[in-house]
């Protein structure tokens, strides 16, 4: 079954594929979503408990999806059928790949509304509209934003033009080289950022926040949330990393690329709290205001430092980048998908998936104005989406991912592609059996049965 590449091609070196999986796990979710979700859950405990779930089961899982997707060189569907038949297993492995899919475009539905209010800001910064704005002006504006969905549409629908032109292209050098020059501004911007925070005055308390760990304020919706963002910050539990795994090069080694690309991505979201927090805490901001945190606070920041609008515009810029390639491989493994399952020219299965997810979107603007009444388990339809992809399907396929990597997978295989030390070999065998899927349902059941 060992083909060679993938139809769709491959990367040119370890280096291109570090860069295009971190270019999919820094997005939104680092910069946007892990500072809110922190403040909005109590601060320290929960970024242990994010820590611990990079680690213990994030990474390993990691290391599998990049295995399973190198072995076969496929789409996930076709990916995880091929290497359990190999095994000896059923082809309906492959399901997970379903569910995956169907992931990738509910959350695509939801990201590309807020890479629209990126873009919006972006446009904002630039004409300097932000400049001097307080924070109770910043609010107003981020609310004003929302209440208009003809603005949101407009920039929605650029965010997925943007988007599924990228992946209709292939993986192409254009976005490979963007990455390789964006992530590293990307990070100095975030430095800079820091320094303006460090000397807010807010410093001591952010760090605190984020890192004084008080237990009593950590409950299982809490932990089940810090678990379901180690998968979407990692771009776990849905195939992407599978799919870019499977135009990875045979030779380079899985544990060390995705150690760092697990670093890089913990790395960002923790610079980018301590960026925001001091501001938040300098301005005597609600730290638990929710997902216009990141939005509110950094024009009041821009606002007050000197050559505030351009170092703002260069920040939503990037920040815009890095949420363009993360949502470019929401789309991808369903296009690989499309193209080899149904011969579909790429240029068609990226329009025709397009459509729909930007369909999909417009029910995620209208949550915030003319659908705001329409309710999905008391949740508006962003918040659903959000809840169920990120803390539901994710870690469902995550644990589905691990049982088929440690049990079905045949030792020899796995051991083959993975090329790891006897006993760190032995530990991610064990991760794969036992942690991973024990973490995952420990949490999950405690979420469905609350403990009184
Ligand atoms: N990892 C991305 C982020 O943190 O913004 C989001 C994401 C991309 C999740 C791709 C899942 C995925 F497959």
């Amino acid at each position: 079954m060992r083909n060679k590449t993938s139809i769709q091609g491959s990367w040119a070196s370890r280096w291109i594929f570090i860069l295009a999986a971190t270019g999919s796990a820094v997005g939104l979710g680092n910069i946007w979503k892990f500072p809110y979700i922190t403040g909005e859950n109590g601060g320290g405990a929960f970024v242990l408990v994010y820590l611990a779930c990079i680690l213990l089961v994030g990474i390993p899982i990691m290391m599998a999806e990049v295995f399973i997707g190198r072995r076969a060189r496929k789409n996930p569907i076709n990916a995880l059928s091929d290497v359990a038949e190999e095994s000896g297993g059923s082809r309906k492995w492959g399901l997970i790949g379903v569910m995956g899919m169907l992931s990738g475009v509910l959350i695509f539905s939801f990201y590309s509304v807020v890479g629209g209010w990126v873009l919006h800001y972006i446009k904002a910064m630039l004409m300097g509209d932000l400049a001097g704005t307080t924070s109770d002006q910043a609010g107003a504006a981020f609310g004003a934003l929302l209440g208009d969905p003809a603005t949101l549409l407009i920039w929605h629908t650029i965010f997925s033009i943007m988007t599924i032109a990228v992946v209709a292209a292939g993986i192409n050098k254009g976005i490979e080289t963007a990455t390789r020059i964006m992530m590293p501004i990307l990070f100095v911007l975030l430095i800079i950022l820091l320094g303006y925070a460090m000397s807010t005055g807010g410093f001591a308390e952010g760090w605190n926040f984020m890192f004084q760990f008080d237990f009593s304020k950590l409950t299982w919706n809490a932990a089940l949330i810090a678990l379901g963002h180690s998968f979407f910050t990692l771009s776990l539990g849905m195939g992407t990393i599978m799919a870019y795994g499977s135009y990875m090069t045979k030779s380079a080694s899985i544990g060390k690329t995705v150690l760092t690309i697990g670093a890089l991505d913990t790395l960002v979201a923790l610079v980018a709290g301590l960026a925001i927090f001091p501001i938040i805490f300098s301005n005597g901001m609600d730290p638990a205001a929710g997902p216009g945190l990141m939005f509110i606070s950094l024009p009041v920041a821009f606002g007050q430092m000197p050559f505030g609008q351009l170092f703002g515009t260069m920040f939503f810029v990037l920040i815009g980048v890095a949420a363009w390639t993360s949502a470019i491989s929401l789309l991808e493994p369903t296009v690989a998908f499309l193209v080899e399952r149904f011969r579909m020219k790429r240029i068609s299965a990226s329009i025709a998936l397009g459509v729909v997810v930007w369909g999909l979107g417009i029910a995620c603007l209208g949550s915030f104005n003319f659908m705001s009444d329409f309710t999905l388990f008391g949740k508006n339809t962003f918040d659903f989406l959000d809840y169920i992809t990120a803390n539901i399907m994710l870690p469902l396929g995550g644990i589905l991912i691990a049982l088929f990597a440690g049990w079905v997978v045949k030792d020899k295989f796995a051991q083959d592609e993975l090329k790891l030390p006897e006993g760190i070999y032995k530990l991610w065998n064990i991760s794969m059996k036992f942690t991973a899927p024990i973490a995952v349902a420990v949490v999950l059941y405690f979420l469905i049965n609350p403990m009184q």
